[in-house]
C-alpha cells in the first residue's frame, strides 16, 4: 500500500481530540483580580490608559469584589491611592488608611474571595520611591534607604493583617523585607498569613499605564537601583532563592509576557507556587489594538494566559481576570 509521505497530524485535526490530548488548561482558578481604591463614595473612575479599570471607593470596591467573587474568581489584589501623600508615606500604615478601610469592608461582607494587598511605599510616598529617600549632600543624589524602608513596609504589612487581609505581597524589592515582614506578622499572632512576594521584578517599561492608575510615577530618577535589569536571569534565581529563604510561600515574576522564560526557570529550580503578573502595559497594549481594530482582544488575551500558564505559572495576576472569568464559561479554550 501506498502511504503518502507526510501524513495528516491526527491528534489535531479534530476538537475532541485536541481537547483530550491538551497539556494545559486555564481556569479561573488561576486568576487574580488587580483592584485600585480611592477615598470618596460612589466613585468607579475608568482609568483612561487601562480600559474597563477603574478606581473605586470603598463603596463600589465592595460591589465590585461581590461580583467577582460570583464569577468564582479566587482572589483580588488591592492598591490604593491615599487622600494624602507625605514624605515618610504615612497612610501606608495608618489604622484608617485608604487599604485598610478597603479590606474591613470587604472581610466585613464577602468570605468567599481572598483579599491580597500590594505592600509598597511608592503609591504613599511624595516622591513616588518605594521607600524611604535619602540625599546625599555632597553629590545631591537621592537614594533609597534599604533598612529604614523595611521599617516602613513590616508597619505597613502589620497594619493590612490588623485589618483582616489574607496574604501580602510586598512588591518594593527592597532587600531583607520577606524576613522583615514575616518576623513582624509572627511576633503578632498571624503565622499564617502567607507572603506572596514579587521576587523577580524587573525594572520594567511595561509599568507605564499602571503609574497613571496608581498615580505613582516617581518624581525624580527611576527604579532602576532596587527592581532588575531586564538581561538577568541568574539574578532572578538568587532573588528568588533570598526570598524563600526568608520565608516567601509565593514567588512571583513580574511583568510576564517578556518574561516567560524566568517563569520557566523559576518553576523547574524550587518547589514554590509561582505567580504571574501580567501588568499593565501587556493589558493597554492588546486593549488599544483591540480598540483600532487590529486584534481580537479575547484571543490575544486567552493566548497569552496560556502561553503564561505553559511557561509554569501557577497563578496569573491579570487586568483581564474579570472578563477572563465570564470567557472561561463560555468556551474552554
Ligand atoms: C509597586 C507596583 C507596581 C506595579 C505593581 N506594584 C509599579 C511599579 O513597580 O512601578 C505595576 C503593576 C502593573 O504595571 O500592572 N507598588
Amino acid at each position: 500500500m501506498q502511504y503518502p509521505k507526510y501524513r495528516p497530524r491526527r491528534l489535531r485535526t479534530n476538537t475532541l481530540i485536541r481537547k483530550l490530548v491538551r497539556e494545559e488548561h486555564l481556569s479561573v482558578n488561576d486568576l487574580i483580580m488587580p483592584l485600585f481604591v480611592r477615598p470618596g463614595s460612589g466613585l468607579k473612575l475608568e482609568i483612561p490608559s487601562m480600559p474597563g479599570n477603574y478606581q473605586f471607593s470603598v463603596d463600589t470596591l465592595v460591589e465590585e469584589v461581590r461580583e467577582l467573587a460570583n464569577l468564582g474568581i479566587p482572589g483580588v489584589i488591592l492598591f490604593g491611592i491615599p487622600q494624602k501623600k507625605d514624605e515618610l508615606g504615612s497612610e501606608a500604615y495608618a489604622d484608617d488608611g485608604i487599604i485598610q478601610k478597603a479590606i474591613r469592608a470587604i472581610k466585613n461582607k464577602i468570605s468567599n474571595i481572598l483579599v491580597i494587598t500590594d505592600v509598597c511605599m511608592c503609591e504613599y510616598t511624595n516622591h513616588g520611591h518605594c521607600g524611604f529617600v535619602t540625599k546625599d549632600e555632597k553629590t545631591g543624589e537621592h537614594q533609597v534607604d534599604n533598612d529604614e524602608t523595611l521599617k516602613l513596609l513590616s508597619r505597613e504589612a502589620l497594619s493590612h493583617a490588623n485589618a483582616g487581609v489574607d496574604i501580602v505581597a510586598p512588591s518594593d524589592m527592597m532587600d531583607g523585607r520577606v524576613d522583615a515582614i514575616r518576623n513582624i506578622l509572627d511576633e503578632n499572632g498571624f503565622e499564617g498569613i502567607p507572603i506572596m512576594s514579587y521576587a523577580a521584578k524587573y525594572a520594567s517599561a511595561f509599568y507605564g499605564p499602571f503609574r497613571d492608575a496608581a498615580e505613582s510615577p516617581p518624581s525624580f530618577g527611576d527604579r532602576k537601583s532596587y527592581q532588575m535589569d531586564p538581561a538577568n536571569s541568574r539574578e532572578a534565581l538568587r532573588e528568588v532563592s533570598l526570598d524563600i529563604d526568608e520565608g516567601a510561600d509565593i514567588v512571583m515574576v513580574k511583568p510576564a509576557l517578556p518574561y516567560l522564560d524566568i517563569i520557566r526557570l523559576i518553576k523547574d529550580t524550587f518547589e514554590h507556587p509561582v505567580a504571574a503578573y501580567n501588568v499593565s502595559g501587556e493589558f493597554s497594549m492588546v486593549k488599544a489594538a483591540h480598540e483600532k481594530g487590529w486584534i481580537d482582544e479575547k484571543a490575544v488575551a486567552l493566548e497569552s494566559l496560556i502561553g503564561m500558564k505553559r511557561a509554569g505559572a501557577d497563578i496569573i495576576l491579570t487586568y483581564w481576570a474579570k472578563d477572563a472569568a465570564r470567557w472561561l464559561k463560555e468556551c474552554a479554550i
